[in-house]
């Protein structure tokens, strides 16, 4: 299965904004802030280093358990990221999609949604795909749903209707490079079919301090690893 755009995949658990911000004596939400800042940073650095396609956690299906006032930061920010970068992202070759469930956020972050990926959907640089109520398990079983009447399916094809249930509006991408940064070392829901067999790297900094350097790093820790799919390694092949 491809990608969107030509170049690696690349998903990001974007750890550690609260730990970020309770370190200096800020908001959660000021730490949230700072993780956009990140992004922006990870975006711009991504297509000289061969990523074309960068999809990133932002708010996943069991974050709706967090406190009222945190959950509203987080979604005045995307709002705000969405309506106010989407013309400089244009300009940049980024295309936003963002991936998730649609029915359960503010009309006004589904509007922001519609305006960025129209606004960007001719940016052909770097696909940037931002899960919003996004639940891996969640996209599975409602691809599986739909595929029910089907006798038999084909990967491609799920991996299709996979890219239709998230409004992806792609098929869904079989991720390279998987990075959480924030110390934990765990998939927590995201991507579960594209990480199929996604070279993880797991970092102990926090998001908001991540930068094009740390995605550089990654990037040459993947490339060090020999992807086998299953097969043998090169050398034993031939034998
Ligand atoms: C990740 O940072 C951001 C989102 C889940 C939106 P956290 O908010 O989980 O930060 P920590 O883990 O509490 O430091
Ligand atoms: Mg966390």
């Amino acid at each position: 299965m491809q990608t969107g755009a030509p170049g690696l995949h690349v998903a990001i658990v974007m750890d550690g904004n609260g730990r970020w911000a309770a370190a200096r004596g800020l908001l959660r939400s000021e730490g949230h802030r700072a993780g956009v800042d990140a992004v922006r940073r990870v975006v711009a650095a991504a297509p000289e280093l061969g990523v074309g396609t960068l999809t990133v956690f932002a708010l996943s299906s069991d974050n709706w358990r967090r406190p009222g006032p945190e959950i509203a930061a987080l979604l005045a920010l995307f709002e705000e990221y969405l309506l106010h970068e989407s013309r400089a992202c244009a300009e940049h070759g980024v295309q936003i999609r963002v991936i998730g469930r649609r029915d359960r956020i503010p009309p006004s972050l589904a509007s922001a949604i519609q305006f960025a990926e129209r606004a960007t959907a001719s940016a052909r640089t770097i696909e940037l795909r931002i899960a919003i109520d996004y639940s891996g398990r969640d996209a599975i079983l409602r691809a599986a749903c739909w595929m029910l009447s089907s006798l038999e399916v084909s990967q491609k094809e799920f991996a299709r209707r996979l890219g239709e249930v998230t409004h992806g509006g792609r098929p869904s991408a079989d991720v390279d490079l998987l990075i959480r940064t924030g110390g934990e070392n765990r998939l927590s829901d995201f991507l579960l079919w594209e990480c199929a067999y996604a070279e993880m790297v797991f970092t102990s900094k926090l998001w908001p301090d991540f930068g094009a350097k740390d995605l550089e790093a990654a990037l040459h820790d993947f490339a060090s690893r020999e992807r086998r799919f299953g097969g043998l390694p090169a050398a034993a092949a031939g034998d």
